[in-house]
């Protein structure tokens, strides 16, 4: 029986990334990067090696059952072996070739930081490496490429007599393997090198830029971009709203925006009554799924009595971050017949923009009145309502 296994080399120890974490664990929107890789190779194999770091062996088997997959590694109709790799690539590569089973006859070797393959792109190298015995999917250098002398440019080259190889790439196992038994001590960086140093000819099959290897923190950034535009997140950006009324009373701060406001009369309640900073808190709250200001910040609580607004707008800021979300802007509306605030709008900016961390002008405080209509008219209450946006960080930021 003839069939075809993947190694996914995922070994690697993401020295030119520089995370604390290997870059092929980290989250690119909701999947690790080496789940992606793994799903574009998925339909076309019938086993996957996944060959990792040995720490990470774990890792990858839970995150697989998680996924879905048997006791067994069985998942969406392929079966995984989950495997510890070597020092360089090529040793993770052969460990890997070590883990498939006899019946397979074509090999594809498939980077795990290379998240993007499309179905088609696979579909081309299985079919050119069972054709022709070797097959790397290429793409034309877009920049111009010069070969250098130490600080100096020696020559420029043609470009278009170069390409830049990707994976997957595929082999007839017998070919793969044979030139992995010839390579000596030669170092190699792809498994086409070693084909070719082996003396055997190696097809090309049209690559796709989009199926770039995730190598430095930029790519990362990047990749992180790509994955949640492709899971329609947009470039991950998310709004909320938030609205809040208060009572007008003798006795008591006028407080708006975390500043004292010079008048006759306060806003009633549990805390300082801030209610353009209270919803300001729910809008984020909104934007990041996380409740509101009531859920976070019980109005009987006595924690919370006469508190000023902005150590809870800081709590929500913080709540923002712990779900990897960072505040675009934020605008408030005030509605008050009295008094005038246009005067106070610059501090109020500053002190809301101060208390979530961001520059004055990502903020914006407006006022309003409702010509003497309605509660706010009649000078009963004030209103406030806020509209934030946040969007998600990449997993380094
Ligand atoms: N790889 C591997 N075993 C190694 C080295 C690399 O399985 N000993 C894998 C990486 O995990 C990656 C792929 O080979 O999926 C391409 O390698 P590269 O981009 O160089 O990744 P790293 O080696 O992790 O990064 P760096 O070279 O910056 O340390
Ligand atoms: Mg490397």
């Amino acid at each position: 029986m003839a069939g075809v296994g993947t190694v996914l080399v995922a070994a690697g120890s993401s020295e030119r990334i520089g995370a604390a974490f290997p870059k092929q664990f980290l989250p690119l929107g909701p999947d690790p990067m080496f789940f992606l890789a793994l799903e574009s190779v998925l339909p076309h194999s019938d086993e996957v090696a996944i060959v990792t770091l040995s720490d990470f062996v774990g890792t990858v088997r839970s995150i697989l059952r998680y996924a879905g997959a048997t006791q067994d590694l069985d998942f969406r109709g392929a079966r995984i072996h989950a495997v510890t790799g070597g020092k360089r690539r090529q040793d993770s590569v052969q460990r890997g070739l070590d883990a498939l089973s006899e019946d397979i006859d074509l090999v594809l070797v498939h980077d795990a930081a290379r998240p993007f393959a499309s179905p088609a792109l696979v579909e081309r190298v299985v079919a050119a490496a069972r054709e022709h015995g070797a097959a790397v999917p290429v793409v034309a250098v877009p920049d111009t490429v010069k070969r250098v002398e130490g600080d100096v440019v020696a020559e420029t080259m043609d470009r278009r007599a170069l390409g830049l190889a990707q994976t997957p790439q595929g082999f007839l196992r017998a070919v793969l393997e044979d030139a992995y038994s010839k390579l000596g001590g030669a170092d190699v960086t792809d498994d086409a090198r070693a084909v070719e140093l082996a003396g055997g000819e190696v097809a090309i099959v049209e690559g796709e830029p989009g199926n770039f290897k995730v190598t430095t923190p930029v790519d990362l950034e990047l990749a992180s971009v790509v994955a949640n535009c492709r899971r329609g997140l947009g470039p991950g950006y998310r709004a909320g709203t938030g609205s809040d009324t208060h009572r007008l009373v003798e006795g008591r701060d006028l407080v708006l925006c975390g500043v004292k406001i010079p008048f006759e009369r306060g806003l009633d309640g549990h805390s300082d009554a801030d209610v353009a900073t209270h919803a300001v808190c729910d809008a984020l709250l909104g934007a990041v799924a996380a409740g509101d200001i009531g859920f976070h910040f019980p109005p009987g609580d006595p924690e919370f009595k006469d508190i000023s607004s902005l150590v809870l707008l800081e709590r929500v800021a913080e709540i923002v971050r712990e779900k990897r979300c960072r505040v675009v802007n934020v605008d408030v509306t005030i509605v008050a017949q009295a008094p005038k605030l246009a005067p106070f709008a610059a501090e109020m900016r500053r002190t809301l923009a101060d208390a979530l961390g961001l520059d004055v002008e990502a903020v914006s405080v407006k006022a309003t009145t409702t010509e003497g209509t309605g509660p706010e008219g009649e000078g009963l209450a004030i209103s406030s309502s806020a509209v934030a946006v946040v969007t998600e960080r990449p997993p380094l930021r």
